[in-house]
């Protein structure tokens, strides 16, 4: 499952950058209005931090419109994908640059049928928004699972992006239906190293290994007891080994 992050905000991209698995951003026009950026220079560094996808979203609504858009983002490095929005105009502007060989990703994906229409006009991504379905009473996983099947029915190569990924759960279930990619925010990146047990352990492991050398350093080592070879109290001495 390949990793992206879900920002504009280049300290965000470099850590996540940092830990080694990052494999590609999204970025829409919100998270961009977000960051008070340039949009074409924010994208520019961006690309310079990250070699995967880089989705770079229009905002126009025709055809013609939406190409002319794209042409400068596609301009910014080789790594940019062009995102685009799931409604007629975009399925035409995705079949004229998915046939140019340019990778589309398309957006706002709120059920499985636009999925199958985006895969046939060859999109690279398609971007089902999970957690926005769930925020009006819906199943947000319940549609990555229909475009799942319907993907592998038709051996379609579209690679399915989980998005608007709100929590951890969210991540499993993503990643256990199949999806191919997720796109996450910062947060929830960070969430993903977590366990509780995982910090009490390495507590207790530090503390008695801190204790471990404090006794070596005492003269006496860690488990030998502290009375020089003899029985500590209420103890019996070990029995001779047999000959
Ligand atoms: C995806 O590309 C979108 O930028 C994003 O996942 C939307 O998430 P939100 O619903 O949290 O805004």
């Amino acid at each position: 499952m390949q990793l992206y992050i879900d920002t504009a905000n280049l300290n965000e991209i470099r850590q996540a950058a940092d830990m080694g698995v990052l494999d590609g951003v999204t970025t829409n026009p919100s998270l961009v209005a977000k960051e008070g950026a340039d949009f074409h220079t924010r994208l520019r560094d961006i690309c310079k931090i990250v070699k995967g996808p880089v989705s770079a979203e229009v905002v126009s609504l025709t055809h013609d419109e939406m190409i002319a858009e794209a042409e400068p983002l596609i301009d910014i490095a080789e790594n940019i994908v062009i995102k685009l929005p799931c409604i007629i105009e975009g399925l035409k502007a995705c079949k004229t640059l998915s046939d140019r060989g340019i990778k589309v990703n398309m957006t706002l994906c709120f059920q499985p049928l636009q999925a199958l229409m985006v895969a046939k006009a060859g999109a690279f991504l398609v971007s089902p928004f999970v957690g926005r379905v769930d925020d009006v009473a819906g199943d947000g996983m319940q549609i990555i699972q229909e475009i799942r099947t319907i993907y592998d029915n038709y051996g379609f190569t579209t690679k399915i992006l989980a998005a608007s990924i709100r929590h951890p759960l969210h991540m499993v279930q993503a990643a256990t239906i199949g999806a191919d990619v997720a796109t996450v925010p910062f947060s929830v990146i960070q969430q993903m190293m977590k366990h509780p047990l995982t910090d009490v352990g390495l507590q207790k492991f530090l503390a008695d290994w801190e204790k471990g050398k404090s006794a070596l350093s005492k003269g006496s080592a860690p488990g030998s007891g502290s009375s020089g070879g003899k029985p500590e109290p209420g103890k019996k001495s070990p029995k001779p080994a047999m000959a």
